[in-house]
């Protein structure tokens, strides 16, 4: 029947096994951050309706893509870019669906440069940023200019830091919105003001906060979130992943222009569509197009109150727990679990094995765990919680040197 090697049987066997190993299925106990987590939890009304659409859309333009049969997916993706600029305080945004915030965070280098008109020069940006700045740096030739937190907190920075760091050759300035893994907003109206006295490209990655803090803002959850969008002028451009908080089946990310004319330059560096590719599959896009639009300011408004009362109760629980802290500064649903007085390495590695996923990183020295509540985990954060308090017995006490070859296989995502 299939003119393949293997037979159906072999076939469907070997499907569930890969099926297996990723586990999918073990998705309440998935602390990580990546979609599409919208399940059935009691806080939400809508239980998995509304995946379940965001499934049948990306079923449905499956064999989609954006060119000759690109017309439907064209006019998705101006939607969601119009509805979230506007969330971000743009009165006429413009801008593209990409396959998540590395994508987003080069094209918005990449228009920079080209507004710049240099072919080389250096990006200055927090040394917290995402590791997709320093890639697209390396892959772009563009000198990166990290600039180091101020002592004690590896979650801020200094503008004044920032502006010492600037360079003749800088073309662009980026700051984040909810960093990866503290869950901190930068000074972003200060570094603006920086910006514009420079006369430099200010892109904000705002990959992970981007579908949560409009939300938390606007419902009053948080009213003192410091501004970070379109409303601090010098924003040029804004990165933000639906696959992470916008709940959209991956790989889906936004890249929000200000306006049409820093689009236009996207598409001289990056033509056509000032994407870095050029096929783009319309599953993704209908996938989170069906999530944007079903779910609208007071779904996500929901999800995110729905992860933010995860995030405090999770929080809480570890601050109870002697010996172990959370990191200060989250603004959002990333909670860093760490200790000052001991190595939680053997807790992690304890955790995982009982089927805990999350994400792990060398800092704070030695282990870091990164937790990221989303409504799927509603039920999870108690047996956790009973987990992490059972397991820290295994903690070492922290020894004043570590060895840096041990420290470097420390950071993972659970794989
Ligand atoms: C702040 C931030 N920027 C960029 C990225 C990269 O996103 P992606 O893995 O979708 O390319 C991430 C991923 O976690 C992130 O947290």
């Amino acid at each position: 029947m299939f003119p393949s090697g293997v037979g159906i049987d072999e076939f469907t066997h070997e499907l569930d096994r890969l099926e297996k190993v990723s586990r999918f299925a073990e998705m309440p106990r998935n602390l990580f951050d990546e979609g599409p987590h919208l399940v059935s939890t009691s806080d939400l009304p809508w239980g998995d309706a509304v995946r379940e659409q965001s499934v049948t859309a990306y079923l449905r333009f499956i064999h989609g893509e954006t060119w000759i049969t690109g017309g439907g997916a064209r006019e998705m993706e101006t939607g969601i870019v119009g509805w979230l600029g506007g969330l971000f305080g743009a009165s006429a945004p413009a801008g593209f669906i990409t396959a998540g915030g590395s994508e987003s965070n080069m094209c918005a280098i990449l228009t920079a440069k080209q507004r710049s008109g240099r072919k080389g020069g250096s990006v200055v940006f927090p040394d917290n940023g995402h590791y997709s700045l320093y890639k697209l740096c390396k892959m772009f030739d563009l000198d990166a200019i990290p600039v180091p937190a101020p002592p004690g907190r590896l979650d801020q920075v200094d503008p004044a830091a920032i502006e010492a760091a600037i360079r003749p050759d800088t073309i662009a300035i980026i700051a984040t919105a909810g960093t990866w893994a503290y869950g901190s907003v930068d000074p972003i109206a200060e570094i603006g003001e920086i910006a514009q006295r420079y006369n430099l490209y200010l892109h904000v990655d705002a990959a992970f906060g981007g579908y949560i803090l409009p939300f938390l803002e606007r419902s009053g959850y948080d009213p003192a979130i410091p501004p970070w969008d379109f409303r601090v002028p010098a924003v040029c451009s804004i990165s933000a992943d639906l696959h992470k908080n916008g709940m959209a089946p991956p790989p889906a990310g936004t890249l929000v222009f200000r306006d049409e004319s820093l689009l236009r330059s996207a598409k001289e560096i990056c033509p056509p569509n000032g994407t870095m590719s050029g096929t783009r599959g319309a599953g993704p896009i209908a996938g989170a197009w069906a999530m944007v639009k079903l779910l609208g300011e007071a779904g996500y408004t929901a999800v995110s109150r729905a992860s933010m009362g995860l995030r405090d109760r999770l929080a809480d629980g570890v601050r109870q727990i002697d010996g172990l802290s959370v990191y200060p500064g989250s603004r959002i649903n990333m909670v860093l679990i760490h200790s000052e007085t001991m190595d939680l390495r053997p807790v992690a590695d304890a955790l995982r094995a009982q089927g805990w996923m999350f994400a792990a990183r060398a800092v704070p020295s030695p282990v870091g765990i990164v937790v990221v509540p989303m409504p799927h985990n509603d039920g999870q954060v108690e047996p956790f919680l009973a987990d992490l308090r059972d397991t820290v017995a295994l903690a070492t006490p922290l020894e004043a040197e570590l060895d840096p070859a041990s420290l470097e296989k420390v950071s993972s995502y659970g794989f």
